[in-house]
């Protein structure tokens, strides 16, 4: 089998002007956008091309077939609002490169996925979740953006590319090249990483209501001012999870809305996602019980009420030993002495497709550690040096 790694950086390249936007390499591409569907379309081309059956299911996720069993490798080809050119991408072009050299050679069998909406604007690695069995269709369906446009109402755009439900069964494995999106690698000077683990995830939609009000009138002791509660609650809450966390345990408050946002009005309530990763599920139950307890104490203070919207759970995640070894003697053939194994915090697809079958992951250094913004980048060199230890993986496992 031979690789082409000017074809792969070529297609890698097409695939960002999808989208393409701000300085330097970033996209906005998020699932459904016009942009993620032009990229679904022009994919697709590429696997028929590529000599794969191309196959789309109900909920968007983009399969291209090698006949009889395969080994499944790809990622996912939305953005976040504000993404990276690399970012899931990576993964799908990659695997579509091994899978076209491996029919060019006649062999071993791979298949190419690119997974819909993992970067969440419907939820959470949304696409696998659905095709796991994880998430039923019809209750994805109900999720909504936050420009209101629904799951349902988003799958349309694509209504006419469906080909029907596509069997995990025929799969033996999965693999996912994706950068590393932290600053391990680039630090060390290293090319890769084998990825040991992937790191549970909660998330919980959290709501402080007080009392909307004049800001010039309405004096300070008498405000029930729901995002001093947020403030409040932030503070508290950095303090109490020091004591339960480790130095690789991270939680995030990424999404706020305050209503109604006016200079001159007292906040009558702010709606805001709570989110906590860590590698051990006890840990990540402790922290669900100090957010809650922290939340309902602040309520109490700053005479708010407080809801919590339906928690969104990924447990830790183990890679599979046997494929993880053929990434690791693929490694060290490719980057010798320059890779390292390492657990992954930040979310993959993997996850998921891990309820169904054997997965692995490898990692490409980001440059910086950036990701999930415009500036995301990796060296060309250490690209090519992901896609090597991915097809010397396929090979491998043959
Ligand atoms: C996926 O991009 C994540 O949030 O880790
Ligand atoms: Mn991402
Ligand atoms: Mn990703």
């Amino acid at each position: 089998m031979k690789i082409d790694p000017e074809r792969f950086l070529s297609d890698l390249h097409h695939l960002r002007t999808f989208g393409a936007a701000g300085v330097g390499k970033g996209v906005v591409r998020p699932a459904f956008s016009q942009a993620d569907v032009a990229a679904r379309r022009w994919l697709a081309g590429r696997m028929g091309e590529a000599g794969l059956r191309v196959e789309l299911d109900a909920m968007g996720n983009l399969f291209g077939l090698a006949e009889g069993p395969s080994l499944l490798m790809g990622s996912h080809s939305d953005s976040q609002p504000e993404g990276g050119w690399l970012d899931g991408a990576l993964g799908v072009i990659a695997a579509l490169e091994v899978a076209r050299a491996a029919k060019e050679a006649g062999g071993p069998a791979i298949s190419v996925v690119s997974f819909q909406d993992e970067e969440g604007r419907f939820g959470g690695l949304t696409g696998s979740s659905v095709w796991s069995g994880h998430t039923p269709l019809a209750k994805a369906d109900g999720a909504a953006a936050y420009d209101g446009v629904s799951l349902r109402e988003a799958r349309a755009a694509v209504a006419d590319m469906v080909t029907g439900e596509v069997d995990p069964s025929q799969f033996t494995g999965f693999i996912e090249l994706h950068i590393e999106q932290g600053l391990t690698l680039d630090a060390a000077g290293e090319r890769i990483g084998v990825v040991t683990e992937i790191v549970g995830t909660r998330e919980i939609p959290v709501t402080f209501v007080g009392q909307q009000n004049h800001a010039g009138t309405t004096q300070m002791h008498l405000r029930r001012d729901a995002f001093q509660g947020l403030s409040a609650f932030n503070g508290l809450l950095n303090d109490r999870l020091r004591n339960v966390v480790t130095p690789t345990t991270v939680w995030t408050i990424g999404h706020l809305e305050v209503h109604p946002n006016a200079s001159s009005i007292v906040p009558g309530r702010v709606s805001f996602s709570m989110q906590w990763r860590d590698g051990d599920a006890d840990r990540l139950r402790r922290m669900e019980q100090i957010v809650r307890e922290t939340a309902a104490e602040v309520a109490a203070e700053w005479g708010l009420e407080v809801s919590f919207g339906p928690m969104w759970e990924l447990e830790p995640v183990a890679m599979d030993v046997r494929l993880r070894g053929a990434l690791e003697e693929a490694a060290e053939e490719v980057a010798p002495g320059r890779w390292r194994k390492m657990p992954s915090g930040a979310l993959h697809d993997a996850t998921n497709v891990a309820r169904l079958m054997p997965v692995a992951m490898l990692f490409v250094p980001s440059i910086g550690g950036i990701s999930h913004d415009f500036a995301e980048d990796t060296e060309e060199a250490d690209l090519v040096a992901g896609l090597e230890v991915l097809a010397g993986a396929a090979l491998r496992l043959n």
